[in-house]
């Protein structure tokens, strides 16, 4: 069976590249996807990336796609912060759901430190950069082979 990791970024992240890189690097968000997806070959599964900038869109891919995932992985840009649609859709599923978050949300303003949306999550990676991303697929990966019992 092949198993498939969703990789969901939420909005302002199709601007990476161009947003403050002292927050969020200097990747774009395609260069990041490829360091994803190369890490993913090496781990022998595959991943699936879904980019938007609308709450609604998020909530759709999330009913659509998350049932069947091995693990979902999601960077829900300022949506972490007060999106309740968006964390009752986490909430539903039962796939094992990592947040993370370019920039650490607790060393910015007050109105970033309280994530609602990872309160539907295992755990939250925030502030390595792009390599939250593959930390977080390493371990949704290892949690699906029952190597973390
Ligand atoms: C972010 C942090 C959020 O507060 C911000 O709104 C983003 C990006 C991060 O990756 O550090 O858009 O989720």
């Amino acid at each position: 069976m092949v198993m498939t990791y969703l990789i969901i970024n939420g909005p302002n992240l199709n601007a990476l590249g161009q947003r403050n890189p002292s927050h969020y690097g200097r990747l774009t968000l395609a260069q990041l996807q490829e360091r994803v997806q190369q890490r993913a070959t090496e781990l022998g599964v595959e991943v699936a990336f879904c980019q938007s900038n609308h709450e609604g869109a998020l909530v759709d891919y999330l009913q659509q796609h998350g049932p069947a995932a091995q693990g979902i992985i999601i960077n829900p840009g300022a949506f972490t912060h007060y999106s309740i649609a968006l964390r009752d859709a986490l909430a539903d599923l039962a796939t094992p759901i990592v947040e993370v978050h370019l920039s650490n949300i607790q060393a910015r303003e007050e109105f970033r430190r309280r994530s609602v949306t990872g309160e539907a999550a295992r755990g939250i990676i925030s502030g390595l950069g792009w390599h939250g991303y593959i930390l977080a697929l390493e371990h949704l990966v290892r949690l699906s082979k029952g190597e973390l019992e």
